[in-house]
């Protein structure tokens, strides 16, 4: 499988990324909210480079399973603490359609937190179907299945330490 985002270039943008978050958060209550299960990887790298305290949440989002609508999500596991002291700052893997996040933030949005912002560690923003804006983006990147990294083909390959392009031959 070839390599499409070695691990020297993704703890680089991991650095960037919490470069820009402790600067921009310092002084605030930040929680991250950590979006399972792709983003369990980039959460602990990001984490361990911030400069700033914070907290830690896990939502787990997925697609309808007995829905004739596409696009339907539901919140699985949710937040049990109130948001309102909170700037929460949603962690994702990455940003494609748009859908699962749109949902996810408009349910965030909806417990009155004191900011939300987005911040993905990939995005392919030619795949966008519902406008969504990541506040902080670590890389864009074409339409290509990418695996690796916490990001996954049908569960298999989330331990990979790069990001590699799944190919029609891995299938
Ligand atoms: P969206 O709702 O279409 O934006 O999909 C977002 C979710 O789909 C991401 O959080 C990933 O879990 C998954 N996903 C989208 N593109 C890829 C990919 O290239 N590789 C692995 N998972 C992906
Ligand atoms: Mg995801």
């Amino acid at each position: 499988m070839e390599i499409f985002i070695s691990q020297a270039e993704l703890a680089g943008m991991v650095q960037d990324l919490a470069a820009q978050v402790s600067r921009d958060y310092a002084g605030k209550r930040l929680l991250l909210v950590c979006v399972l299960k792709g983003a369990f990887v980039f959460l602990a790298d990001l984490v361990r480079a911030l400069t700033i305290p914070c907290e830690v949440e896990f939502v787990t989002a997925s697609s309808y399973r007995n829905s004739t609508e596409p696009g339907k999500l539901e919140v699985l596991q949710d937040l049990s603490l109130p948001l309102e002291d909170y700037d929460v700052l949603v962690v994702d893997d990455i940003l494609d359609s748009g859908n699962t996040l749109s949902v996810m933030l408009d349910h965030l949005q909806s417990r009155n937190p004191r900011s939300l912002a987005l911040c993905a560690l990939l995005d392919k923003p030619s795949r966008r179907l519902v406008p969504v804006q990541a506040k902080y983006v670590g890389k864009q990147i074409p339409d290509a299945f990418v695996v690796g990294y916490g990001l996954d083909y049908a569960q298999q390959y989330r331990h990979l330490p790069h990001i590699a392009v799944l190919n029609d031959e891995n299938n």
